[in-house]
C-alpha cells in the first residue's frame, strides 16, 4: 500500500505489466468541493473530468476492463439534494459521453440495483449499453446503487431460482457454480484495485471479485487523478508479486 508518492516518471519509464483488469472507488469529491468552498455537487461534476482522462488512460495503455465505483447501495442514504444532484449528473454524462466513448469502441455497462433509478435514467443506460454492446477494446463497467452484499446476495438468489426450476442441483453449489451469478462474471477479475481520496477502505465494493486483487490507496481527491497519478498506481502494481496463495516461484518452492 502506498500513498502514489514514489519516484516515478511517467516520460522515461513506462509500467512494465499492465494490469487486465482496474476497479476504481473515486472517492473525494465531496471534499475536493469543501476545499473550494463549493456544494458537494461541484465535487461530483469535476470528477467526471477524471473518468474521461482515466478511460483515455486505458484505452492508450491496453487494459481491457475498467470498473468504476460511481454510486453505492449507501449512498442512497445521502441528503435528497445530493442523490438529486448526482442523478442528474449521471443523466447528463450520459447524453455528453456516449458518442465519444462508442467512437473509441468502449462497451458500456451498468452493474447495481438498476431497479432503483427513475425510468428516464434506466432507459438512457440501457440504450448506452445495447449501443455500445459490440464494442470490444475497453469494456467500461460503471457499478452504480452496487453493493458487494447485494452482489452475493442477487447471486444466491438467483441460484436458488435455478435450483427451484430444476436447472441446477443445491447440493452441487461451490464457488465455481456460484460464480456465473455474480456481476463480472464474464470478465477476469479485477488485478488492481485503486481508491482515491485518502480512506483504507473496501466501502462494500466488489467483495467476491476482490479476493486477489492488488489494493493501491493514494491522497489524491478523485477529481484531481490524472494520467501522473495512474502511472504512480500502475507503477506501483507492476512491483507487486502476486502469488494467489502459492510460493514465490519454483525454485524456491523445491528449496522449502
Ligand atoms: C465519491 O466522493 C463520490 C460518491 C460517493 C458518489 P464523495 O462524495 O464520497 O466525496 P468525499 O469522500 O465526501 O470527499
Ligand atoms: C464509496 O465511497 C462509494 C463510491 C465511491 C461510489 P463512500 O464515500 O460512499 O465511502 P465511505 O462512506 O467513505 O466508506
Ligand atoms: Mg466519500
Amino acid at each position: 500500500m502506498t500513498d502514489g508518492s514514489t519516484e516515478f516518471d511517467s516520460a522515461t519509464t513506462a509500467p512494465a505489466i499492465i494490469p487486465r483488469h482496474i476497479a476504481i472507488v473515486m472517492d473525494g469529491n465531496g471534499r475536493w468541493a469543501r476545499r473550494r468552498a463549493q456544494p458537494r455537487s461541484f465535487g461530483h461534476r469535476a470528477g467526471q473530468k477524471a473518468v474521461r482522462t482515466t478511460v483515455e488512460y486505458c484505452l492508450r495503455h491496453g487494459v481491457g476492463v475498467l470498473t468504476l465505483f460511481a454510486f453505492s447501495s449507501e449512498n442512497w442514504k445521502r441528503p435528497d439534494a445530493e442523490v438529486g444532484a448526482l442523478m442528474e449528473l449521471f443523466l447528463k454524462a450520459l447524453d455528453k459521453e456516449i458518442d465519444e466513448l462508442h467512437k473509441n469502441e468502449v462497451r458500456v455497462r451498468f452493474l447495481g440495483q438498476l431497479s432503483a433509478f427513475s425510468e428516464a435514467l434506466r432507459t438512457r443506460m440501457h440504450a448506452a449499453a445495447l449501443r455500445t454492446a459490440g464494442n470490444a477494446r475497453l469494456t467500461l463497467n460503471v457499478c452504480v446503487s452496487y453493493g458487494g452484499r447485494w452482489d452475493i446476495a442477487q447471486a444466491a438468489r438467483r441460484a436458488a431460482e435455478a435450483a427451484v426450476a430444476g436447472e441446477l442441483d443445491a447440493a452441487t453449489i461451490d464457488e465455481a457454480v456460484l460464480a456465473p451469478f455474480l456481476c463480472l462474471a464474464d470478465v477476469p477479475p479485477p488485478d488492481l484495485l485503486i481508491r482515491t481520496g485518502g480512506e483504507r477502505r473496501i466501502s462494500n465494493f466488489l467483495l467476491w471479485q476482490l479476493a486477489y486483487a492488488e489494493l493501491y490507496f493514494t491522497d489524491t481527491l478523485w477529481p484531481d487523478m490524472d494520467a501522473a497519478q495512474l502511472d504512480h498506481a500502475l507503477d506501483d502494481y507492476a512491483r507487486r508479486e502476486r502469488r494467489f496463495g502459492c510460493v514465490p516461484d519454483p525454485v524456491t518452492a523445491r528449496a522449502s
